[in-house]
């Protein structure tokens, strides 16, 4: 997949990013209420779908609550897309566009590919937080954002 572009989302993109997030896991979906998540990203426009080759392969909440510097909030690709290097591109494309210093985002310890495909982004290992889900740490990672 040579052609990764990110697209920001509008209310007419709703559907689509939902049902990336509720194919993703139905459960959680439900359980925390991510459709009012997407749509409050939606209307703050900080929803992007993602395309592949002009094809919606999934999408990325982005934003600046994390102490003012970028935030990777929520990434998710369709499972038939997954492994292909469209997240590694997506993570480059949200530090191209970051208007802060560094991009922050985690993931669970049990998630080896989001893992993966950050550090094969060049994202440095930042820290461990327990607490949040039991028995599954939280990994921090960042990456400084080159500016010409
Ligand atoms: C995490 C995610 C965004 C990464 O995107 P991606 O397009 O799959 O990532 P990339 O292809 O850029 O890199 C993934 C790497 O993990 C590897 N990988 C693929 N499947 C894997 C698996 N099951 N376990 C571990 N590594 C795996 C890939 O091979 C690739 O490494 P390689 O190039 O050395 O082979 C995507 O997999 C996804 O949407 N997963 C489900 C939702 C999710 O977990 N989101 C993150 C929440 S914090």
């Amino acid at each position: 997949m040579e052609n990764v572009r990110l697209r920001k989302a509008t209310t007419k993109d709703k559907a689509i990013a939902v049902g990336f997030d509720y194919r993703l896991d139905k459960e959680e979906h439900i359980k925390l209420n991510r459709q009012e998540k997407i749509t409050k990203a939606i209307s703050n426009d900080e929803c992007f779908l993602i395309l592949a080759d002009d094809r919606e392969v999934g999408f990325v909440i982005f934003d600046y609550r994390f102490f003012d510097q970028g935030w990777i909030e929520l990434i998710v690709i369709d499972e038939k897309y997954r492994g292909k290097g469209i997240g590694g591109k997506t993570f480059n494309l949200i530090c191209e566009q970051c208007k802060s210093d560094k991009v922050f985002t985690s993931t669970n310890s049990s998630n080896t590919q989001m893992q993966r495909a950050l550090e094969k982004a060049e994202f440095s290992f930042a820290g461990e937080l327990k607490g949040l889900d039991e028995g599954d740490p939280e990994l921090f990672y960042y990456k400084k954002v080159k500016r010409i």
